[in-house]
């Protein structure tokens, strides 16, 4: 039995076309018109692009050029078959054997040298995709599915609601319960602060991502900084606010996609204004915890966030609602807010001024300095459930949590 393809009615392999010469793509369209078999549903111009397509798009096949002027066009390949498996065939213009046994080396189910004919075309992807017989989880299954499932956005949509001291000591309590690597990113890019709830000192920003364009394993590393208290790293806001405006939805979403290829998890602390940059971690992101306090006013702009999700295209069933600074003597209970919004709370986060203010002036987070608080425990709860849905296959949770379904549908 050879590669089923996905997402189709079985007759049809969807294909993504990578080459820096957008000629390329448009000749394989062509070439391919003559025939049902196979069908680009997307085209993508550099390394970095492709590897963004590929896991929106989980193509059949990739036809991927080895010259691309980001990226080796191997490296690339490499790395979308060490997340989950896929027909790849290269191509190139040289027919050197050398090309050829890396290109098999590596995984690769066919070689294309160019210029090619609409014959050569069809039959290397026949063959690529014939004898290619994907591993007992398949392209769709859920434990593939999980392992690239790690984007957390913590966001409020009123500000002060508590989302950089939420998104701190959960990065930090999932880096406990999983022994994972973690990364936190403060991507409040006028106002960030979680570098001083963390105590740690430092000018390279987020900023220096953005700059750099081309992004690298040397670059990660040299603005990721360690948290001295615990094993998360963090990369912090801009030194300089008037920078957030040069964060365009394009930078956001590579610095994002880089990060989640080093990372095991990624927790955002994500700004409360609807910016490009904000909108795009949202978008991006696996899972969002959208945070409300026990204020009427907070509660408002937390709805009327589900209404704003619906416009810009966000998923609603990603969206998962903390309740922050909960406290018996506010007036309204949270089970009245769950009612209300028509969604249970994925965790209550008790009202602790005491702890949280005293921690944030030592510089060291409650998780790591008071375990045994109920806030503390609260945090651990919730890194628990997060872990627990993002690697929950889509449609598989359980309905004890969140199971109000309104906004699921
Ligand atoms: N559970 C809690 N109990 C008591 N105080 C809290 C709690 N959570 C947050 N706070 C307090 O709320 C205030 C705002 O917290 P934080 O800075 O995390 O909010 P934010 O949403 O990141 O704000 P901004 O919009 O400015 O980025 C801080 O003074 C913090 O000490
Ligand atoms: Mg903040």
């Amino acid at each position: 039995m050879g590669l089923q393809p996905e997402g189709s009615r079985g007759d049809v392999f969807r294909l993504l076309v990578v080459d820096d010469i957008p000629e390329t793509a448009a000749n394989v369209q062509k070439l391919l018109q003559i025939q049902r078999k196979y069908r680009v549903v997307g085209t993508a111009t550099s390394g970095r692009e492709a590897l963004q397509k590929a896991e929106q798009l989980r193509p059949d096949v990739i036809l991927l050029d080895i010259n691309l002027q980001d990226m080796d066009g191997l490296q690339v390949a490499e790395r979308i078959m060490r997340q989950w498996p896929t027909c790849i065939v290269m191509m190139s213009v040289q027919a050197e054997p050398e090309y050829f046994s890396q290109a098999m080396a590596i995984g690769a189910r066919g070689y294309l040298v160019k210029p090619f004919t609409s014959e050569r075309l069809v039959r290397t992807l026949d063959m690529a995709t014939d004898n290619f017989l994907p591993p007992p989880v398949t392209v769709a299954g859920p434990a593939v599915r999980a392992g690239l499932r790690k984007i957390v956005a913590v966001y409020s949509p009123k500000g002060g609601a508590g989302t950089s001291v939420l998104a701190a000591n959960l990065a930090i309590a999932i880096q406990q319960a999983t022994q994972k690597s973690v990364v936190l990113v403060d991507a409040n890019l006028q106002n960030g602060d979680t570098h001083v709830l963390l105590n740690i000192n430092t000018n390279a920003s987020i900023d220096d991502l953005r700059e750099a364009g081309a992004l690298d394993q040397e670059i990660i590393n040299s603005t990721v900084i360690r948290h001295a208290d615990s094993e998360i790293g963090l990369l912090r806001a801009p030194l300089a606010p008037e920078s957030a405006e040069m964060f365009t939805s394009d930078t956001m979403r590579a610095i994002l996609v880089e990060l989640r290829d080093h990372f095991d998890y990624v927790v955002v602390d994500t700004g409360s204004s609807f910016s490009e940059a904000t909108l795009t971690v949202l978008e991006e992101a696996d899972i969002i915890l959208g945070i409300t306090t026990l204020e009427v006013t907070s509660i408002h702009r937390i709805a009327n966030f589900f209404q704003i999700a619906e416009r810009v295209g966000i998923e609603h069933s990603k969206i998962r609602l903390l309740c922050n600074r909960v406290e018996q003597y506010y007036g309204i209970k949270p089970n009245q807010v769950e009612s209300q919004l028509r969604r249970r709370f994925l965790a209550q986060i008790p009202e602790d001024e005491r702890l949280v203010v005293a921690s944030t002036n030592r510089g060291v987070p409650f998780i790591v300095s008071q375990r045994g608080a109920p806030i503390s425990r609260s945090i651990q709860e919730l890194a628990k459930r997060v872990h627990e849905v993002l690697t929950t296959p889509p449609g598989g949770e359980s309905q004890k949590r969140g199971g109000w379904g309104l906004f699921n549908s």
